[in-house]
């Protein structure tokens, strides 16, 4: 299958690649010279597990990379996987890059193409796209993506399920819907062949599809998180109520990890722009539950730095701080709306000396926050520190030795920000050791 992939950031490059080592014919857009500069070398534009193997297996001839929009010509199947970030001072996601991204391919498509959506949209986009594209002569599938990153590389060839948003017609997916589904069929053949899932659907729920499960696992985190707050006030211990509460099948363990909450490219952004759509569809109060799960979240970000303020005699000005971690998430290079970053930012802001490190996102933390000194290894961004965050759940930071990493501080004071830590180990090596929800 011909297929042209537009957006080839952290979904859009990690697609463009897996379909190619399906064995389909890629070609993968951006407007981002360096992005697509690097992709043609072969080499990853951004720190994937797993993506820069994938780019050097692929066949030669099968995967090429352009900036130029007219390459998509001849191509069956056109995958959307531009961001939609959120506005700026708004809740509501910037449609722009989707626009303009259809407004590019709709030249070049011929009667019985199949365009896919895989970005995440506000419910209502699709079948307003859809419209747009009706002179083409093309369908739209709307094809949400759960990949998560780190993991890209198998959610995507191995997705736990595929949704398949189609046109109906009182209900019942139309000719062209049916048509197009049997292409995406071929694409996914791979997959589908291996048992994923599929769900067909009508447009609009499979837009809500996506922001629903990542409402849900934000809920989730959220949901913990406050439980956090419960324990600091009496004294007991989250991660211990996590592992009961999560053996009970019907709520399970997964996502119910306390500490700094939830950051990233899309569950932040994601509920914010879903309760932006509620509003305008005249249905805000079934969301208003989600201003309380972004606002749990955000509380633990000031209480980290109020922990901090608490474990140095009651104040961070001129003490010196280290951030072990700035990625939103271990594995992952990506500090869109990062806990870790924002934290080290805050104790920067309100005085403290802060020295952060971290295996992946230095590089893209420096750019957004020069002013943090930056250190190459834990050893080193701990030298004379006064307290320690650990901030993003990296195995290295896991697996630190509280014996060797005290000789180089000025005091053993540890803040456990993803509750991983052992206290008993940290505590016998003659460290404070603090964390959200934990006595
Ligand atoms: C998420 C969804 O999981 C994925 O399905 C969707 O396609 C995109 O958004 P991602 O942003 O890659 O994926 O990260 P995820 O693994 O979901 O973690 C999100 C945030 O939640 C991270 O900051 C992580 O540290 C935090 N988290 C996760 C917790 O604080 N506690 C947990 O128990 C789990």
């Amino acid at each position: 299958m011909r297929i042209a992939v537009i957006g080839c950031g952290y979904l859009g490059a990690v697609h463009a690649a897996s379909m190619a080592s399906l064995g389909h014919e890629v070609v993968g857009v951006d407007v981002d010279e360096a992005k697509i500069g690097a992709l043609r070398q072969g080499r990853a534009p951004f720190f994937e597990p797993g993506l820069p193997e994938l780019l050097a297996s692929v066949d030669e001839g099968l995967l090429t990379w352009t900036t130029d929009p007219s390459q998509v010509a001849g191509a069956k199947v056109h995958f959307v996987c531009v961001g939609t970030p959120q506005m700026r001072g708004e809740f509501r996601a910037d449609l722009r890059y989707v626009e303009e991204s259809i407004e590019q391919i709709t030249p070049h498509l011929a009667p019985g193409d199949v365009v896919v959506g895989k970005s995440t949209v506000p419910v209502g986009t699709a079948e307003r796209l859809a419209a747009d594209l009706e002179p083409t002569g093309a369908a739209l599938v709307w094809n949400p993506e759960f990949l998560r990153e780190g993991f890209a590389v198998s959610d995507t060839l191995h997705p736990d399920r595929i949704v398949y948003g189609l046109p109906t017609d009182n209900g019942v997916p139309t000719a062209a819907g049916e048509a197009a589904a049997a292409v995406l069929d071929e694409v996914y053949a791979a997959p589908l062949g291996e048992g994923s899932p599929k769900v067909v659907t009508d447009y609009a729920t499979a837009q809500l599809v996506k922001v629903a499960a990542n409402s849900f696992l934000a809920t989730k985190i959220s949901f913990i998180n406050a439980m956090a707050e419960l324990c600091e006030a009496t004294g007991a211990d989250v991660t211990a109520l996590a592992d009961a509460i999560g053996h009970d099948v019907r709520i399970g363990r997964q996502f119910l990890n306390a500490g700094l909450g939830f950051g990233g490219g899309c569950l932040p952004k994601d509920i914010r722009a879903f309760m932006a759509r509620a509003g305008e569809l005249g249905v805000f109060d079934a969301l208003r539950f989600l201003q309380e799960v972004d606002a749990v979240n955000m509380r633990r970000r000031v209480r980290m730095v109020d922990l901090a303020r608490e474990v140095c005699d009651g104040s961070i000005v001129g003490r010196r701080v280290t951030v072990l971690g700035l990625a939103f998430k271990p594995h992952s290079d990506d500090i869109r709306d990062s806990p870790a970053l924002s934290v080290a930012a805050q104790m920067q802001l309100q005085g403290a000396y802060v020295t952060v490190t971290d295996p992946q996102a230095a590089d893209n933390a420096r750019v957004k926050w020069p002013d943090l000194r930056f250190a190459d290894t834990p050893e080193e961004a701990a030298e004379g520190a006064d307290v320690i965050l650990l901030a993003t759940e990296w195995p290295q930071y896991r697996d630190l030795d509280p014996t060797a990493l005290g000789q180089v501080v000025a005091h053993r004071r540890i803040l456990d920000g993803r509750n991983i830590l052992d206290p008993i180990v940290w505590r016998s090596a003659g460290w404070t050791y603090r964390a959200l929800g934990r006595p």
